[in-house]
């Protein structure tokens, strides 16, 4: 005369309880989103609580004012809706462009400038591949050195006096969001813009605070700054701050010993 049922009491009460949040759609749509906040918690909040979600690697810096000078040059041409700045970590590209971006490599840019469309080839690290002359060539005519190239010529920018007034009101909003430039960079943003372009001046500190800073005169023309000697000398610093390959290895030697 048992009913037999499979269901024990307590297991009863967990489906009619269940049948209830089924049959309410109020009580479904909070369950919902009480289940789907915990999952988001569990993967956001630690975020919150480590201090950097970038790995810091050696060699990373902020820009020099004319390279960060240069990056507004380019920002302001639109040069990123041709050419990405993020090598990916696939065998096709290591092997084009070099060693696949590292997160620290961009995490002094605002905006960055990863892109999404490579009309011309990735520039993460073009930085010493080709000489001054040859930029400042391609930029002012792209097809008398690349026939076959859709690049828009640049030649006014060889032109161009660079504005150096407003470089250290720049610097203080980088320094806003986060950039570490010290007061000293940004009281000195435009003496080191103008010491960075031409050899013969005398430079100060310009190394010790910006390691691997390159100085020359980067367009051929030393009369006069131009907007062309900031593109250039920003081009010619891309990808070449870190020493990718031991900054990588240190990260996974790191991984290993199970941070
Ligand atoms: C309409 C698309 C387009 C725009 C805009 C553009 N480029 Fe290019 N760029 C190309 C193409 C295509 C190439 C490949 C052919 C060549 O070398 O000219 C190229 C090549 C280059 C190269 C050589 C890269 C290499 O590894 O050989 C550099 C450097 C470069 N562009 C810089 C710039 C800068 C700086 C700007 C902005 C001032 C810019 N480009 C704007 C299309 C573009």
């Amino acid at each position: 005369m048992s009913t037999n049922s499979p269901n024990t009491p307590s297991s009863q009460g967990v489906f009619e309880g269940h049948k209830k949040i089924e049959k309410n759609v109020t009580l479904l749509a909070a369950a919902t989103l009480a289940t789907v906040a915990i999952g988001g918690i569990v993967e956001i909040a630690p975020l919150f609580w480590i201090d950097n979600t970038i790995e810091q690697v050696e060699g990373m810096r902020p820009y020099t004012p004319l390279e960060q000078a240069g990056r507004d040059i380019y920002i302001r041409e639109g040069c990123y809706t041709c050419h990405s700045q993020m090598i990916r970590p696939f065998r096709d590209e290591v092997e084009r462009y070099g060693h696949y971006s590292l997160a620290a490599e961009s995490m002094f840019d605002h905006p960055f400038q990863w892109g999404s469309k490579r009309t011309g080839p990735d520039l993460a690290r073009v930085g010493g591949r080709y000489t001054d002359d040859w930029h400042v060539q391609h930029l002012k005519d792209p097809r008398s050195l690349v026939p076959q190239s859709i690049m828009p010529s640049y030649s006014f920018l060889a032109e161009t006096t660079l504005d150096s007034a407003t470089i250290s009101g720049k610097l203080t909003a980088l320094q806003r969001v986060g950039v570490p430039y010290s007061e000293t960079d940004v009281e000195m943003a435009e003496a080191d813009l103008e010491a960075q372009a031409n050899p013969d001046a005398d430079a100060g500190d310009l190394e010790e605070r910006y390691p691997k800073v390159k100085i020359r005169d980067y367009d051929g023309d030393p009369s006069r700054i131009t907007e062309m000697d900031a593109l250039v000398a920003y081009l010619q610093m891309l990808g070449t701050l870190v020493d990718v390959n031991s900054a990588a290895a240190q990260s996974e030697l790191a991984e290993e010993r199970g941070r």
